[in-house]
């Protein structure tokens, strides 16, 4: 019987799922969706245009003008290839107060749910397994210490010539875990039938490897 290879990665800011997305995506040729950047998407231009989070109207007639599809593992918005604005500390100080927002999930929501129908994909966020793709074959839940996230986070801004404190990664971490995790729609947490992993002490190869055999394995029985 052919099995449509659908995976949904959930877990906590800088737990490693892009970097862990992107190979698990190549190996079963899937198309990587990066819901977080949506998100930031929505924060930066809203933050661009001046719009606060607590102005519905705005947020969601804003949302509504904002075309996404992914190309090449990356998010393009109304034509426009924006990435490297997305990760600036900026946006992830406020892109949580942003996410936060029903009306903009629902909305963000509906457009993966639709790229989900369309392709084989590979989602990560932090309402994959529970809410957008609740019957996705493949969960995963990825976690690991605020203090090994924020190392992480340390790293990968460093590398990009970022001037970056670890102290203030790891209380901005901290911060949007809280947020992320008690917001009142569609909360971070972990779908009953999502696989966990604590990354604290894998490397990228070891977990790609064991997501990998979880699906493999699924595939062949
Ligand atoms: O890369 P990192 O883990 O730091 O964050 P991200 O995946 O880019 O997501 C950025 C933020 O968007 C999260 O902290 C959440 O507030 C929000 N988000 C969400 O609410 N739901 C999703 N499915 C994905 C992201």
């Amino acid at each position: 019987m052919y099995m449509r290879i659908i995976v949904a990665i959930d877990g906590p800011a800088g737990a490693g799922k892009s970097t862990i997305a992107k190979r698990v995506g190549e190996k079963f040729n899937l198309m990587y969706i990066n819901t977080g950047s949506m998100y930031r998407a929505v924060t930066l231009k809203a933050l661009e245009k001046d719009i606060h989070h607590s102005n519905m109207d705005k947020l969601c007639r804003l949302v509504d003008t904002m075309d996404m599809y992914f190309q090449n593992n990356e998010l393009i918005l109304n034509g426009e290839n924006i990435n490297d604005k997305l990760t600036l500390p900026y946006i992830s100080n406020n892109v949580s107060n942003y996410a936060s927002i029903k009306e903009v999930r629902h909305r963000l929501v509906a457009i993966q749910r639709e790229m989900a129908e369309k392709y084989d994909v590979i989602m990560d966020g932090r309402d994959i397994g529970t809410v957008v793709l609740k019957d996705a074959p493949f969960k995963f839940f990825l976690t690991a210490s605020p203090e090994e996230r924020a190392r992480r986070r340390y790293e990968e801004l460093k590398l990009k010539k970022l001037d970056v404190n670890y102290e203030n990664i790891l209380d901005e971490i901290k911060k949007r875990d809280y947020i992320d995790c008690n917001r009142e729609t569609d909360p971070l947490t972990k779908a009953e039938d999502a696989i966990e992993i604590d990354s604290t002490n894998m490397n990228i190869e070891e977990v790609v490897e064991k997501i990998c055999s979880y699906i493999r394995n699924k595939i062949n029985n």
